[in-house]
């Protein structure tokens, strides 16, 4: 029997064994290639980094700050060393949704205090320069003070992580004043209320390119299991450049 054969042995009996095959279905569940939400980050700030695309990281939905760690793993993979990473968050969990057919989420969901994602954002090395936590319901928090204390901020990558319909048409109101031509913007619930486009993230988005025309979101990857993604483009940026160029 060759060395080839018993490698194969040994791998067949190892892929059948169920300890190993958790194990692969553990990596795989966190592996960008499967593009999952986190492979979707991975791609957004290689996707700053090639583009030039200079801003900020803007996550909105934190709960236990998974996607809000790894995106700081990126922000150092990929020497984005100018970037903030900002969070947004009731830290109570979800509010009650005008939206009742097909929702699969309770008001309160997802609740996990400011301190603890602090404590837990502290132990995974995130230094107090790198990062900026605005607590509060959207429809509160995101508001004329904060825009205050934003100012001349851009957006390279913005992570919408909230579910419901509502938190994501206030989000998008407040968000398109930082956003750039090449802005990434990730809506990790796109494709949640069984798809229907008049209902959540799907909704959310129509109506907000209606209102404001000056904006093409670009579709880019569909990504997870109700995930996808776009590219920003603006009109205003674009005559602007055009007239430079
Ligand atoms: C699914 S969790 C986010 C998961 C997180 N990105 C992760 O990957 O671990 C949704 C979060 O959105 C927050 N959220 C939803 N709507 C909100 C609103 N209107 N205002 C503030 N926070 C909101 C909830 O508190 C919750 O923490």
């Amino acid at each position: 029997m060759s060395i080839w054969d018993v490698c194969r042995r040994i791998a067949g009996v190892a892929l059948d064994n169920p300890l190993f095959s958790s194990l692969i279905s553990g990596l795989d569940h966190r592996s960008e290639n499967r593009m999952s939400e986190l492979g979707m980050i991975a791609h957004a700030f290689q996707f700053a980094r090639i583009n030039s695309v200079r801003g900020d990281y803007f996550e909105f939905g934190l709960w236990q700050g998974k996607t809000f760690r790894y995106a700081r793993r990126m922000k150092l993979r990929y020497h984005l060393n100018q970037m903030t990473l900002w969070g947004f968050d009731s830290f109570e969990g979800l509010p009650r949704s005008s939206e009742t057919r097909d929702n699969i989420w309770a008001p309160g969901q997802f609740r996990n205090p400011e301190d603890q994602l602090r404590r837990a954002l502290k132990r995974a090395g995130f230094q107090d320069s790198e990062f900026e936590l605005v607590p509060g319901f959207f429809c509160d928090s995101l508001n004329g003070a904060l825009h205050h204390r934003m100012a001349g901020r851009t957006a390279a990558v913005v992570y919408v992580d909230c579910d419901l319909y509502e938190s994501t048409r206030d989000v998008l109101r407040f968000v398109q004043r930082y956003l750039l031509n090449g802005s990434i913007v990730c809506f990790d619930d796109f494709y949640c209320f069984k798809g229907a486009p008049d209902q959540g993230e799907q909704r959310a988005l129509r109506e907000f390119l209606q209102a404001v025309p000056e904006f093409s979101f670009i579709p880019y990857f569909d990504y997870g299991p109700v995930g996808k993604s776009f590219i920003v483009r603006r009109q205003e940026q674009n005559a602007q450049n055009s007239a430079k160029g």
